[in-house]
C-alpha cells in the first residue's frame, strides 16, 4: 500500500502490523536440509501444529454455533483452541467438543467473578485460563465498558491472586512492552501473548518488531504466543524465527468458518501448516524449536 492511496492510514495498528510482516525477508537454506516437523508440545500435549485458534468471542455474527464450530475444526486440525469472552454455557459448549481450549477471561471489575469464571473454565477441563489485561481501558482513558460488563485494570497483586486460584497455567494476553513482560514473569504466568488485540490502540508497535525484546526478558523460562494479522504459514514462519513458540490466527479464519464451518476452520489450519512447512524445508528448519533468527533481513530500517 503507498502512502498516496486513499485507504493509507499510517495510524492503524493493523496497517503497520501488516507492513512490518511484509518487510521480513527470508534467506533459503537447503544443503543437509530435511522433511520438518510442525509439530508443538504445549503444557506436556501435543499438537499437530503451532497455529493456534486466536481467543475469538461472538461468532455467531459469523455462523450460527460459530465458537463451537471453530472449535470442532481446531479438534478435527490437531491444533490448539482459544476461547474469549463468552458465558459459562457458551465455555462448556466449546470445552464438550473435546477441543484443546485455553480460556481468556476478560478483566472484568468484579473480582469475584474473575475467580467463580476461574473456577468454571477448571471445571469443564480447559488446558489453561487467562486474562487480556490490554481491555481494562476504553480509548477515552475511562473504564472500559463490554457489552454491559465494567472492566477495570489488573494490578501485580491481583494477577498473583488469580494465578495462585487454579492449578491451571495462566496466560497474560495483550503484552506488548518489556515492562509487562517483567510484571508477567513476577506475577507467575505460564505464558504470555504478545498482541495489540487487533488494532486496539493506535500507532501500536507490530509484535514481530517488539518480539525479540520481549523474548530475552521472557529468556525460555513460559512460552510466548502472538497474535495479530498472522495470515500465512510465511508470517507463522516470521513470528516463530523471532521468537514466539506458537500463534493465534483470528481473523484469517473467519471467512472459511463462514463458507464452511468446522471443516473450512480445519482446511485453513491445515493449508497453514503445509506453507509454513514449506518454508521450514527451504530453511534448514528441522522443527518449530529450531528456527534460527539470522533466517530473517529486513527489507527497510524501522528503529
Ligand atoms: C470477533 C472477535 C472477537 C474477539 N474477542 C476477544 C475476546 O473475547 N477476548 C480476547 O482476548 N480477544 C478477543 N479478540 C482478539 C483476538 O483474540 C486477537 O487478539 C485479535 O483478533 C488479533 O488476531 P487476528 O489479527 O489474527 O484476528 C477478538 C477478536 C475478534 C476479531
Amino acid at each position: 500500500m503507498k502512502n498516496s492511496d486513499m485507504n493509507y492510514r499510517p495510524w492503524d495498528s493493523n496497517q503497520i502490523t501488516r507492513e512490518y510482516f511484509d518487510s521480513l525477508l527470508l534467506e533459503m537454506r537447503h544443503i543437509d536440509g530435511l522433511i520438518p516437523s510442525t509439530k508443538l508440545e504445549l503444557y506436556g500435549e501435543e499438537f499437530d501444529t503451532p497455529i493456534m485458534m486466536a481467543a475469538l468471542s461472538h461468532l455467531d455474527n459469523v455462523r450460527e454455533n460459530g465458537m463451537v464450530e471453530m472449535a470442532r475444526g481446531a479438534k478435527a486440525a490437531n491444533a490448539v483452541n482459544w476461547a474469549g469472552m463468552g458465558d459459562e454455557d457458551e465455555i462448556a459448549a466449546i470445552t464438550s467438543t473435546g477441543a484443546r481450549t485455553i480460556n481468556i477471561i476478560k478483566p472484568y471489575a468484579d473480582h469475584n467473578y474473575i475467580l467463580k469464571r476461574i473456577e468454571h473454565a477448571e471445571n469443564c477441563g480447559v488446558m489453561a485460563v487467562g486474562m487480556d489485561v490490554d481491555h481494562s481501558f476504553g480509548s477515552n482513558g475511562k473504564y472500559d465498558i463490554v457489552l454491559g460488563e465494567e472492566m477495570e485494570p489488573k494490578s501485580l497483586s491481583q494477577l498473583k491472586e488469580y494465578i495462585q486460584s487454579t492449578k491451571l497455567p495462566f496466560i497474560i494476553k495483550g503484552v506488548l512492552s518489556e515492562q509487562d513482560a517483567y510484571k508477567a514473569l513476577e506475577a507467575g504466568a505460564k505464558g504470555i501473548v504478545v498482541s495489540h488485540h487487533h488494532g486496539i490502540m493506535d500507532y501500536a508497535v507490530p509484535p514481530l518488531l517488539i518480539l525479540p525484546k520481549i523474548a530475552k526478558v521472557i529468556d525460555g523460562q513460559i512460552p510466548i504466543f502472538v497474535d495479530c494479522g498472522v495470515m500465512s504459514g510465511m508470517d507463522v514462519f516470521k513470528a516463530l524465527a523471532l521468537g514466539a513458540d506458537a500463534v493465534s490466527a483470528g481473523r484469517v479464519i473467519m471467512d472459511p468458518l463462514k463458507k464452511n464451518g468446522s471443516e473450512g476452520v480445519k482446511n485453513q489450519i491445515i493449508k497453514m501448516t503445509e506453507e509454513l512447512a514449506g518454508v521450514m524445508a527451504r530453511t534448514c528448519s528441522k522443527d518449530i524449536n529450531h528456527i534460527d533468527s539470522s533466517l530473517i533481513w529486513h527489507k527497510k530500517k524501522w528503529f
